[in-house]
Formats: C-alpha cells, structure tokens, sequence
C-alpha cells in the first residue's frame, strides 16, 4: 500500500501508517504543489491532506487506486465530496478533537478584542502609557452580555459551555432547535447578542451569511468573531461595518488564506486577528493527525473508517461494487 502524508505531522502519526504500508510525506515547506500532487495520487493507496489541498473532480481523474482522502481538518469545504463519491473515493474528517482548543482560541479572540489587549500592548509598546487615567485604554466588559453562537454543533456547544464562567447570556442560530439551547429567530437574534461567533461549516448555504444585511442589523458596538471559514462571511461589508457601528472583529479564518498586514481587515484598529490557529495546540495537532492516521487504516484494512462523511462509497466497497 502507497500511503501519501500531504504535510509533515506528528511521528506517531506515521509510525501508525507504516503499519499498513510505504508512507511519502510531502516535507517541503507549504502545500505540495498541484501538479505534484496528481503525480502522487497516481498510485496512492490512501492520502491525508491538509485543508489547504484542493481535493476535486479534476484531482481524482489522476487517482487510479485510491480508497482513502482523510482530510487532516475537522472542516472539509476543501473536499468536493459528491466528485469523491463518484470516483469511490472514501472521506473522513477529524472531529471532536479539535473542539476545545478552537473554543479557547475562540474565547482568546473575544477577550482580546473586547478588552482592547492589542491595542493597549502596541500603545505601551510605543511608549503612550504615560499615566494611569480613569479613560485609558477601555474595552467592553464582557459580564452580563449576550453571546450568540450560529452554528450550534460541537465547537459551538463548548464556546457556549465557557459563558456561565464569563457571566454570558447564550443565545444560538441553528438550522432545528435543539431542546438545550435557546434558540432563537435571525432578527431576535442579531437585535440582541452583543457578540456574535461563527462556528457553521462553510457549504453553499453558509457562504456570506454575514453578508451587508447581516451585519447591518446587529447591534451597535457588537463584536463578530469567526473561527469558522472566511467565505462565511462579505469581507468587503464587514470592512464598512468595522468603519461604522461594529465594536469590532476577531478573526481567525479569512477568505483568501494566507494574508498579511496588507489586507485591511488584518490592520483595522477595530480587529484583532489570528493566522488560522484554531487547533494549533501541540495537543490537539498530535492528536489530528492520529485521529487521520486511524481513518486511514481503517479504509486500507478493510473496516469502516470511523469519521466517514460518504459512507455509501464504503456499503459499495463492502458489496464489491467499488465504482459505480
Ligand atoms: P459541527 O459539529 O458540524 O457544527 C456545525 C454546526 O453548524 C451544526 O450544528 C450545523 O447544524 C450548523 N449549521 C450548518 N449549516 C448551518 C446553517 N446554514 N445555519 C445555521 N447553522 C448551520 O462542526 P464543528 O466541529 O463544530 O466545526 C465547525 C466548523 O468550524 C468547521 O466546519 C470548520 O470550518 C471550523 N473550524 C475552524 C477551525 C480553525 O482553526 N479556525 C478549527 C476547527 C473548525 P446541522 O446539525 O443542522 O448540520
Ligand atoms: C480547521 O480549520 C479545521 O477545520 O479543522
Ligand atoms: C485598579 O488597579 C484598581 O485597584 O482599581
């Protein structure tokens, strides 16, 4: 078996692979180039990707044996999983793992941005700390705010299991009302929270749901934080929102990645940001690529792979149809 390791990760991670076969790790620094990456899927077995690699129609044309993209990410909006269903391709992601170290990123970009932490460390850096003054460097408290999450799965759920500590009020938008959360309709919603945190997967029904309208309508001074996908939300309205009304933004996860300084949402005042680094714990990374490696087992040896998105390509597999 031809197991293809799209990034350096974790050793243990390979250790485990080797088991079942020859792993090639793509150790260059960035994503393995396109054109690599169909020489490698030629005569690949299994591949793990990163979310950074494009995994389409075109892609799997390259694929001849294929079982396995296990894709390194909880999100897999880098996947079209309906082009690896066709070409019998199985799909994996890795939940659950990630869930509370993008909770605390979360939480680190709400603290930060509400209680002007950047702001304040650049300005004592440049020296303007001069007194202690009754109108210094004030934020927003926190305590006795709404918080409203959108999207209210697992990493939705533990940023709300964070807000009693912090005397938040959740409040939640969600596709089915669950009978735990407190769900709510769009306008209540967007009337009320004083925050609001994206935690949807990015699908064509979620791309720029925080579009002009969206951002209009929330409340003035609140604060947006998204830890989810770029493509969630209108970049360009969230930009005139940051100008006018919004308190302000923390941002993890952008529409076009990777960026710098150069873009103007990465230097508003009003923004703190991050460079996608939700997991990036030395935990939860170890345990991704883990949680992959065993997804890809699991597909070589025959057994369904635990975080199967497509399982109709395995019942084909089991059934001794591999492709239709
Ligand atoms: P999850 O458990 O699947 O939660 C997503 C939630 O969003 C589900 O409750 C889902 O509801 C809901 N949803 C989907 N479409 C919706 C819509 N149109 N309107 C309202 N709610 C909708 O996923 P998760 O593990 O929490 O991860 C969420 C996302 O976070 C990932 O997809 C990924 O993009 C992002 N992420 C980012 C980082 C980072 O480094 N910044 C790290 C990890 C994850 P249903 O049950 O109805 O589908
Ligand atoms: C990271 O963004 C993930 O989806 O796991
Ligand atoms: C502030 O440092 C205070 O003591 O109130």
């Amino acid at each position: 078996m031809t197991i293809c390791v799209l990034s350096q990760v974790a050793p243990e991670a390979i250790e485990r692979l080797r088991r079942a076969g020859t792993v090639r790790v793509w150790s260059e620094p960035g994503p393995i180039p396109r054109e690599r990456l169909k020489e490698w899927v030629r005569d690949a077995d299994a591949v793990m990707t990163m979310l950074t690699d494009r995994v389409d129609g075109d892609l799997l044309r390259h694929a001849g044996r294929l079982r396995i993209a296990a894709n390194m990410a909880v999100g897999y909006d880098n996947i079209d999983v309906a082009a690896a269903t066709e070409a019998g391709v199985m799909v994996t992601n890795t939940p659950d793992v990630l869930t509370e170290a993008t909770a605390e990123l979360t939480w680190a970009l709400m603290l930060a941005v509400m209680r002007n932490v950047v702001g304040a460390r650049e300005a004592m850096i440049r020296g303007e700390w001069t007194h202690w003054a009754p109108d210094g460097f004030l934020g927003t408290e926190l305590f006795g705010k709404t918080l409203g999450i959108v999207g209210f799965g697992r990493i939705g759920r533990a940023v709300a299991r964070r807000a009693e500590a912090f005397g938040m009020r959740v409040i939640a938008l969600g596709r089915h009302a669950p009978y735990e959360a407190p769900y709510v309709d769009r306008s209540t919603f967007l009337r009320e929270a004083d925050v609001v945190s994206l935690h949807v997967p990015l699908t064509a029904s979620t791309r720029h749901m925080v579009d002009r309208a969206w951002l209009s309508a929330m409340r003035p001074g609140s604060y947006l934080i998204n830890t989810a996908r770029g493509g969630v939300v209108d970049e360009e309205a969230l930009l005139e929102a940051l100008d006018g009304h919004l308190g302000g933004a923390g941002l993890d996860v952008f529409g076009v990645e990777p960026t710098d300084g150069r873009n103007p949402l990465v230097r508003h005042p009003k923004v703190v940001a991050t460079p996608h680094i939700g997991s990036a714990t030395v935990e939860t990374r170890r345990a991704m690529a883990l949680r992959a490696a065993d997804n890809i087992l699991a597909a070589l040896e025959g057994r369904r792979p635990p975080d199967l998105l497509n399982p109709e390509v395995f019942e084909r597999r089991s059934a001794g149809r591999p492709n239709p």
